[in-house]
């Protein structure tokens, strides 16, 4: 299998696909790859001639540095995992150096608001940097399609804008949720999850379930009461925010009007692991 840890390299492997007129499909991940990933991948598979995995544990986008440290970095069983699915897929791991330079540095962008909402309250400057670091790598891979989790909705949401701003020609494919047999959506955190706190973390899910069933006929405060309520009760998980949101501008709503598409959202820490989960509503 063929693996770049240069951008140099790649972009002449790129070149030469493009001259052959193949298409090419990207997964960018920062490793620590799950069954999630792997569904992107086999989808990337299904659609195009090329398929190109990155893995790159991206500075810019950590506010946390604490997180940045301790996210899982599993390279080798990564590069065994996607060979073992397909040994054409060409894999790109490059250094901070290669793409950054010596001072990694986000560059600062207008997202129309939507950066404002949820994880951009909590996690100041995130999406700054996963802005950066994709157009960095849609430069680098020259995708025809790109391919992101559901997971991560609203920064599937972002990058759909940063297209939009940055004018690539990169068709954007969001991909449902995997998840455990519990219900815990694959994240490449959960590794880092306790016995007790991987037993407990379905309840994020669970209560998501129980929302979705109740959207409508109970009123948004009343359901954002019950869930505080639910984590109030478990000690291992700590709920951060819970938002039921207009699928588009993510901007969180008080009242359900016609015809609007909804979701809603949790980010919850168990111990110092902090998860995340959507759902759709309507
Ligand atoms: O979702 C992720 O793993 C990362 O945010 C991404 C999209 C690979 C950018 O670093």
């Amino acid at each position: 299998m063929q693996v770049h840890h240069n951008k140099r390299d790649i972009k002449a492997d790129v070149a030469s696909f493009l001259k052959e007129n193949k298409t090419i499909g990207f997964v960018p991940t920062m490793g620590a790859l799950h069954q999630g990933h792997l569904a992107l991948v086999k989808e990337a598979l299904d659609n195009n001639d090329i398929v190109i995995v990155s893995i790159f544990v991206n500075p810019t986008q950590f506010n946390n540095p604490k997180d940045l440290e301790k996210y899982p970095r599993t390279l080798e069983s990564d590069i065994h995992l996607l060979s073992d699915l397909d040994k054409n897929i060409i894999v790109f791991c490059p250094t901070s150096k290669d793409i950054y330079g010596d001072s990694p540095t986000a560059i600062h962008y207008d997202f129309g608001g939507i950066e404002h909402e949820m994880e951009g309250k909590f996690r100041p400057g995130h999406f700054d940097g996963v802005g950066t670091i994709i157009k960095y790598l849609f430069e680098i891979v020259s995708p025809h399609k790109a391919y992101f989790g559901e997971k991560d909705f609203q920064q599937l949401q972002i990058i759909r804008k940063l297209v939009e701003i940055e004018k690539l020609s990169v068709e954007i494919i969001g991909c449902q949720i995997y998840r455990e047999q519990s219900g815990l959506a694959f994240s490449s955190r959960n590794k880092r999850l306790s016995p007790i706190q991987l037993k407990e973390s379905p309840l994020i899910y669970n209560t998501l379930i129980e929302i979705k069933n109740n959207f409508g006929t109970k009123s948004v405060v009343s359901l954002k009461n019950w869930i505080e309520e639910q984590f109030k009760n478990n000690v291992e998980l700590e709920l951060e925010y819970f938002e039921i949101a207009d699928s588009s501008t993510l901007k969180s709503i008080t009242k359900k009007e016609e015809n609007k598409k909804y979701r809603a959202f949790i980010a919850a820490f168990a111990g110092d692991v902090r998860l995340i989960d959507n759902i759709a509503l309507n």
